[in-house]
């Protein structure tokens, strides 16, 4: 089984509030889909989530209760993004149903607890796929935070154990300097926590969960001998297909 973030930067378009890219996540799906492997797909927020979230601070927390009116905005956003993505993998024949993690699970000081998995289990056993997202999650020490897509990576990949991670994004991979903005900047195809170390990275839209490097981290975490997990651009018609068949394509690859 692959586990699969179609991130917030691919499905819609981050510097826009609310701008989903049907067309785009409807191709990534056929590719999935055409891939015939098993795959699990969680997905960002993006636009739907970013926006709103950095403009009250939610990443830090309760600070007061101005923020409470956005803790429900952005919840209500990002299942609005979500039901879209899932109406996308319905009518690629893909039998998903959202799991909303702001309604299922807790936080701990920033960190996703998922004590009771049983409902993904059951689902995914069931040949219906779960898929969750990045959401406004009640906190006990800090009244709520934000969970990103990449956090929920990481439990998922405690729970199914895929033989591959794969976070789909809008570059070809870690790049030495930001590629949108220095020509000069070279991908970096595979990434260590040495190398990591040695990267400066810039994000160039807002982003409340970390950037690049934040994924990366969460990549590092996320790989093991047994277990690739591969950051690929998803903005360029069939290379997740070709990464998902198991052919060479530009990426960056995390190894620790
Ligand atoms: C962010 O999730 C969640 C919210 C802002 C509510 P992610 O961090 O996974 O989203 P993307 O992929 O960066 O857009």
């Amino acid at each position: 089984m692959i586990l699969i973030k179609l991130g917030g930067s691919v499905i819609t378009d981050k510097s826009r509030y609310k701008t989903f890219n049907k067309e785009q996540v409807s191709r990534l799906c056929s590719e999935i889909v055409q891939s015939g492997r098993g795959t699990i797909i969680v997905h960002g927020a993006g636009s739907y989530g970013h926006v709103i979230a950095k403009r009250y601070s939610l990443q830090k927390g309760l600070v007061d209760f101005s923020q409470i009116p956005a803790v429900a905005q952005v919840q209500y956003d990002v299942r609005e993004l979500n039901a879209l993505v899932v109406k996308t993998l319905l009518e690629n024949g893909i039998p998903a149903v959202s799991v909303p993690p702001g309604s299922c699970f807790v936080m701990e000081n920033g960190k996703l607890i998922v004590k009771d998995n049983e409902a993904i289990r059951a689902l995914a056993h069931m040949g219906v796929m779960p898929i969750l997202f990045g959401d406004v999650v009640m906190d006990r020490s800090k009244g709520f935070g934000i969970c990103s897509g990449d956090q929920i990576m990481e439990v998922l990949t405690d729970i199914f154990k895929p033989e591959r991670v794969v976070f789909v994004s809008d570059v070809d991979g870690l790049y030495t300097a930001d590629p949108k903005t220095n020509p000069d900047a070279e991908i970096i195809e595979t990434v260590t926590p040495e190398v990591l170390k040695s990267v400066h990275s810039s994000s160039t839209v807002d982003d409340v969960t970390g950037g690049v490097v934040g994924k990366m981290l969460s990549m590092l975490e996320a790989c093991d001998e047994n277990r690739d997990c591969v950051l690929v651009n998803g903005t360029v018609p069939g290379r997740l297909l070709s990464l998902l068949k198991g052919e060479e394509v530009p990426c960056t690859i995390a190894r620790r």
